[in-house]
This record gives structure tokens, C-alpha cells and sequence, in this order.
């Protein structure tokens, strides 16, 4: 009796100890030898072939000529919430861990930094701001700068305080612009293309008057979609979010009522407003698109559905989406600006649904790859770049191909714990019944939107505060290096492309002399 109690204090103790200092094989744990999974590459064994593939990427990056033409076209794709954690584990879901997703051979690459004037982690709606205007803003406002704090509806009606995006400034070089997002287009990314407002959510009339504003001061986003100084100039707006457009006694095409509360329908009136323009609302409409200039495109009432849960017949694809505004925008003289958003990685981060990201990841690589496909390196410069981070990890000491949404190994506890696992969020799981840690082999945790586990409890999964990557390829993609600011990037976009009011590759004529004398 007594013995057992002695070897119990022992046993706790020698926890206590281990917790206190770590061993090293508590540190770098003693994993058995384990062959390769047969479906990894046999000459991944040999020397040779890490040798071969690393003097390959040495030839590829000392022979590359540095591209300093003019950006005819610029088009930035938007991975919300695509953290650099998720790129690498979509990287693993779409084909394991040597593959690469289609902006990852692009040639180069940045870190840009996220955080808000006023906060150290970000929203969309500062980052758009920061990522398309050029300017830090506060948290929660869009297209105007750090001197407008949200709900401040009088200082977003003073036009100083406007910050205007890139689109803007390409629409007067006579550029065709465009937006392609699967949230809807009123959101707070796609906002930032065209709007100025000191809150996200007034995206319709009833959004502001909610918040005891007056509409006719203040406009709600979808009103400035059709005459804010930008959004009036806009020729394709692909995305969901019809309800935003429509009276509140007014159907869609699906039945679903509208949301605003002034009785206009901006759909018609886009339409009636605008020569050679047309609205579709589902995918045969978009692939049957002719000669047309202009094309409001809302395929849900609401975001449009994760490519998981997507009817294809009636919902086009994000690649689907882009392809279609590449080719519209493609007619103009001078070349477009053209903003892709794959808006619900965020969104299924928020729900802790490490499945539905990885997936919505993975069609974003997709859309990206069509564009590569339908442009010249020669003449568009594409950055592909995120917002803000998540917090999801990717850890264990899995072997390799193992399915990145099981198990990364099995805890002190004996129980087995996900590769995959967020700081805080929904996917918190309390103890079992005995008290001890939750048996995730219980779960069905190959379901769809399985909510993956959470150190924290909360609702809806928080934004990560750590930098983002950028991705870069066409001309001056070069310049994309380095830490930077995440409000750079469209001054980056603006130099290569020779619009805005700062210095540009154009202007700089001694430029292109400088950098072969460099080398
Ligand atoms: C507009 O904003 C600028 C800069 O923030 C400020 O100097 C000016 O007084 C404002 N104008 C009005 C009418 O409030
Ligand atoms: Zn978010």
C-alpha cells in the first residue's frame, strides 16, 4: 500500500520534473526508422537528385534576365486569410509535400507585414486599405486613411481623407478595371478596390441606417460600387452578394429577398447606366458572355458557397470567374488592373474548418494558374498576396505524405492529436467524461466542416498576426523582396505599371541603365 502511494509521488514528480526541464528525447523524440511511403519518388534517396534539383534552381535563378518592361496589365490575387502555414499544407492536401501550388513558381518573393494604424492584428478592411490604396489604416475602414476611425461617418465624406486604390489610378491611364471575388462584391477586400468608408459593414443603405447613419451622407458600399469616383468605372464585377443590390421587397432570380431599404434596384440601374453592359447571375450565362464590355456578375444572394458545397452547374468557379474577366479586359488598348480575391479561405479559418481553407486554398491556386495561362510574363506583372494570417499550426512528426487532416502524432496523454490545430476558435473540444483529453478518433473528423481542435474556445476563429507572403511574376516582380510594409505593394504594382502619382518605371528613364550596370 504504502509502496504503491510512493511510486505514485515518484511517478508525478518525475512529471513535473519532465515539465519543468525537458530531456532531449522529450525535445527530439526517438521516432522509429520508417521506409518512404511507396508513393514517394525511390530517388529521393539518393544524393544525387537533391544535388541535381538544388544546381538546377542555382542555373534558373543566375541566368534569369531581369524583366524592366512596362506592365501593360496588373493583376493581384487575394488569398483572404491565407496564411503561410495554409499555403504550405494546401501545398501537402493538393499533392504532397515536393509540389508546388501554381504562385509558387513564381520567381519571387516578399514578406509583407499586416498590422493595423490603431491594432497589432489586422482585418480585411485595414489591409485592403493597405494593399490596394497604399496607405496603413485603422482597423475596420476602407479606402480612406489612419486619420478616419470607424463609424466615423463625417470624416469619410471629407475627400482628403480618401486614399485611392490602385484601380483608380489605372482607370486614368484609360485602363480597364476589374473585380473577381467569391465573397460578395461589396465585401470588405473588394471594397477596397472602390469604396471609402469608415466601416465595413455598411455594405447596403439598411447596414447604415442600422447603425443610426444617414445613407445620404454616408453611402453604403454597393451604392458606391455604382457611382463612387471608382466603382463607377468598374467593367467587370464578378462575386456574390445580390441581396445587397436588391429592395427589400424585391426576389432574385433564386427567390431570395433583397436587403436594402431605398427601394432602388442597383442591378438595373448598373445595367441602364452603362453602354454594351449586362448582368448574369449563374454559370451557363458567364460561359455564354459575348461582346460585351461591361458585366455585373452576382452568382449568390449572399458569399458565394465553398467550392466544396458548390452546385457546378449553377455556380461558376473562381478560375472560371477569372478566365472570363481576363478575356473582357483583355480588349482594352491599354491594359487593365484586375483584383481576384479567393475570399473563403478566411471565412472556413474563422470556422476552424482546416479542410474547407485548404480546399478554397487550392481553387485559389487554380485561378491564378488560368490566369498564368491567358497572359504574357512579357507584359503583366501577377502578385498574388494575403491579407492577414490565421491561426491555425501545422506540426507532429507525421511521416511523409501522410494525409495532412489526420494525425500528427499522439500526445503524453495517449491520445492521438491533428497535424492541424488553431490557437482559439470554435473547434475547441471540452474533455471527455473520464476527464481526460477529447478522443478525436471518435469524432467523424473526415466530415466536410469538421472543426478542427482549439487551444481557446471562441465562436469564430481570430486573424494571426504574423507577415504574409507575397508572390510575384511579370515586370519589375523583382522589386517584390525583402520584408515590406504591407502598404508597399501598390506602389510597387503602380511603379511597374507607370500609374499614380509616384514614382513610376516611366518616369525613370536612367532606370533600366543603372540596373545592367549593377550587374
Ligand atoms: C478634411 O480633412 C482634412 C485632413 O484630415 C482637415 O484638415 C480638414 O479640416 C477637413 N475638412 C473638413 C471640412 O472637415
Ligand atoms: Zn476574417
Amino acid at each position: 500500500m504504502y509502496t504503491n502511494l510512493i511510486l505514485l509521488i515518484l511517478a508525478s514528480a518525475h512529471i513535473w520534473a519532465a515539465r519543468i526541464e525537458l530531456s532531449d528525447h522529450d525535445m527530439h523524440p526517438h521516432l522509429p526508422a520508417v521506409a518512404n511511403p511507396s508513393d514517394v519518388d525511390p530517388a529521393e534517396g539518393t544524393s544525387s537528385y537533391w544535388i541535381d534539383n538544388a544546381q538546377k534552381t542555382v542555373q534558373e535563378k543566375a541566368t534569369r534576365p531581369l524583366n524592366q518592361n512596362t506592365a501593360k496589365n496588373v493583376i493581384l490575387f487575394l488569398g483572404d486569410g491565407m496564411s503561410i502555414p495554409t499555403i504550405t499544407a494546401a501545398r501537402v492536401y493538393n499533392g504532397g509535400e515536393e509540389t508546388q501550388l501554381s504562385f509558387e513558381k513564381f520567381p519571387y518573393t516578399a514578406l509583407s507585414k499586416t498590422y493595423a494604424v490603431n491594432r497589432q492584428v489586422a482585418d480585411s478592411a485595414n489591409t485592403a486599405t493597405a494593399y490596394l490604396c497604399g496607405v496603413k489604416a485603422n482597423y475596420g475602414t476602407i479606402g480612406v486613411g489612419p486619420e478616419v476611425t470607424r463609424y466615423d461617418c463625417p470624416a469619410m465624406t471629407n475627400t482628403t481623407n480618401y486614399a485611392h486604390s490602385i484601380a483608380y489610378y489605372s482607370q486614368l491611364q484609360d485602363k480597364k478595371t476589374g473585380i473577381v471575388t467569391t465573397a460578395r462584391v461589396t465585401h470588405a477586400s473588394p471594397a477596397g478596390v472602390y469604396a471609402h468608408t469608415s466601416n465595413r459593414d455598411w455594405e447596403s443603405d439598411s447596414n447604415v441606417l442600422n447603425d443610426d447613419e444617414d445613407p445620404e451622407v454616408c453611402a453604403d458600399i454597393a451604392t458606391q460600387l455604382l457611382e463612387g469616383d471608382t466603382g463607377k468605372n468598374v467593367n467587370v464585377i464578378f462575386g456574390g452578394g445580390r441581396a445587397k443590390f436588391l429592395p427589400n421587397d424585391v426576389e432574385d432570380d433564386e427567390g431570395h429577398k433583397g436587403d436594402r431599404s431605398d427601394g432602388v434596384d442597383l442591378i438595373k440601374k448598373w445595367v441602364s447606366d452603362r453602354d454594351s453592359a449586362q448582368y448574369v447571375w449563374n454559370r451557363d450565362q458567364l460561359l455564354a458572355l459575348g461582346d460585351v464590355q461591361n458585366v455585373l456578375g452576382l452568382f449568390g444572394h449572399d458569399h458565394m458557397d465553398y467550392n466544396l458545397d458548390r452546385d457546378n452547374t449553377m455556380d461558376p468557379s473562381l478560375a472560371e470567374m477569372t478566365e472570363a474577366a481576363i478575356k473582357i479586359l483583355s480588349t482594352g488598348e491599354n491594359g487593365y488592373f484586375l483584383f481576384v480575391e479567393g475570399a473563403r479561405i478566411d471565412m472556413a479559418h474563422h470556422g476552424a474548418e482546416a479542410r474547407v481553407a485548404l480546399d478554397e486554398t487550392v481553387e485559389f491556386a487554380k485561378a491564378i494558374q488560368a490566369a498564368v495561362d491567358l497572359t504574357d510574363e512579357a507584359d503583366t506583372l501577377i502578385v498574388v498576396t494575403s491579407d492577414h494570417a490565421h491561426t491555425m499550426s501545422y506540426s507532429g512528426y507525421a511521416s511523409r505524405h501522410n494525409d495532412i487532416l489526420e494525425f500528427g502524432g499522439t500526445g503524453s496523454d495517449g491520445r492521438v492529436y491533428t497535424t492541424l490545430n488553431y490557437a482559439n476558435g470554435p473547434g475547441y473540444k471540452l474533455n471527455d467524461a473520464d476527464g481526460s483529453r477529447h478522443d478525436i478518433t471518435q469524432d467523424d473528423y473526415e466530415a466536410t466542416h469538421y472543426r478542427f481542435p482549439a487551444v481557446a474556445p471562441l465562436g469564430s476563429e481570430t486573424h494571426g498576426g504574423d507577415d504574409v507572403a507575397v508572390f510575384a511574376r511579370g515586370p519589375y516582380a523583382h522589386l517584390f523582396s525583402g520584408t515590406i510594409e504591407q502598404n508597399v505593394i501598390p506602389h510597387l504594382m503602380s511603379y511597374a505599371s507607370c500609374v499614380g502619382e509616384g514614382y513610376t518605371a516611366c518616369m525613370d528613364n536612367q532606370n533600366k541603365q543603372k540596373v545592367h550596370n549593377y550587374i
